[in-house]
């Protein structure tokens, strides 16, 4: 794995931890961020060996403080449009083969927010907060935050988190559906890493199939989603993890998957 000035990669396992370092800056997201971070998911991409990636921010009070608003200074339209272009770190974990998940340790703000809306499953410390706070900048959300925010919890809570950049806290989050699970801050990474560990132990191309599938429900008509899905389906028995899964049910043992 490469060196990195802003992100570190650590591998327990099969599980991947990506963590945006910069601690004194509450991990906001500069265009290095993304840069590096991208860089680094194609290298996960490519490693046989990561089932899983799950992205953190380090130090104990902060996930990512959204953006790095004094990289805003000096940004015209259209240099601003060329930094989100489709290799930012959002469209980049959106269309990552593998799953990922935010482990989100504390503020969790614009374009953070927008982050770990992009990742597959969000799980969060009780001390999170989440908000999209564009608006008191004078600015929208420009990183998914008022189309995968709307589609996650509907335009009601998203509207009004959009309209008011209020943060709202990891209980609301869980309620709204924009968290699936809260630990304590001291039981987030092993939490979070145990059910990244259940995750990996599945069929890789499975994982990657039902994702698609997924993700799709929310870009799709309901005709078209479930000819996508019957598709997806029928791929699955062209592999081999699929004779290994029936297999192992049948001779009532654990299935060894190989991603074939
Ligand atoms: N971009 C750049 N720097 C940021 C940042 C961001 N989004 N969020 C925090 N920082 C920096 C602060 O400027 C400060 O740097 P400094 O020590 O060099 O002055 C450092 O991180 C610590 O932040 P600070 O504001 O002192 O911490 P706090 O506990 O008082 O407040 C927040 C925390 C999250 C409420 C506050 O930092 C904040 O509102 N950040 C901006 C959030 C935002 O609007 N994000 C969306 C951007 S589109």
């Amino acid at each position: 794995m490469s060196n990195y000035e802003t992100i570190t990669v650590e591998k327990e396992g099969k599980v991947a931890i990506l963590t945006i370092n910069r601690p004194d800056k509450l991990n906001a997201l500069s265009s290095m961020v993304h840069i590096e971070g991208v860089e680094a998911l194609d290298e996960l991409r490519a490693d046989e060996g990561v089932r899983v990636v799950v992205i953190t921010g380090a130090g104990e009070k902060s996930f990512i403080a959204g953006a790095d608003i004094s990289e805003f200074e000096g940004k015209t339209p259209i240099t601003q449009r060329a930094t989100f272009n489709e290799r930012t770190l959002f469209n980049t974990i959106d269309s990552f083969p593998k799953p990922v998940m935010a482990m989100v340790n504390g503020f969790c703000l614009g374009g953070g927010n927008e982050l770990a809306l992009a990742c597959d499953l969000r799980i969060c410390s009780e001390n999170a907060r989440f908000s999209q706070p564009e608006i008191n900048l004078g600015i929208i959300p420009g990183g998914g935050g008022t189309q995968r925010l709307t589609r996650l919890i509907g335009e009601g809570r998203s509207m009004e988190m959009c309209l008011t950049g209020d943060m709202i806290d990891a209980e609301t989050a869980h309620r709204f559906g924009l968290i699936n699970h809260i630990y304590p801050l001291a039981e987030l990474r092993q939490k979070t890493l145990e059910l990244a560990g259940k995750i990996a132990e599945k069929a890789p191309i499975a994982l990657q199939l039902a994702k698609e599938a997924v993700k799709f429900a929310s870009r799709s008509n309901l005709d078209e989603g479930l000819r996508r899905e019957v598709d997806l389906f029928a791929i699955c028995f062209s592999t081999e993890d699929k004779k290994e899964g029936v297999s192992a049910f049948l001779e009532k043992r654990k299935p060894e998957f190989k991603g074939k």
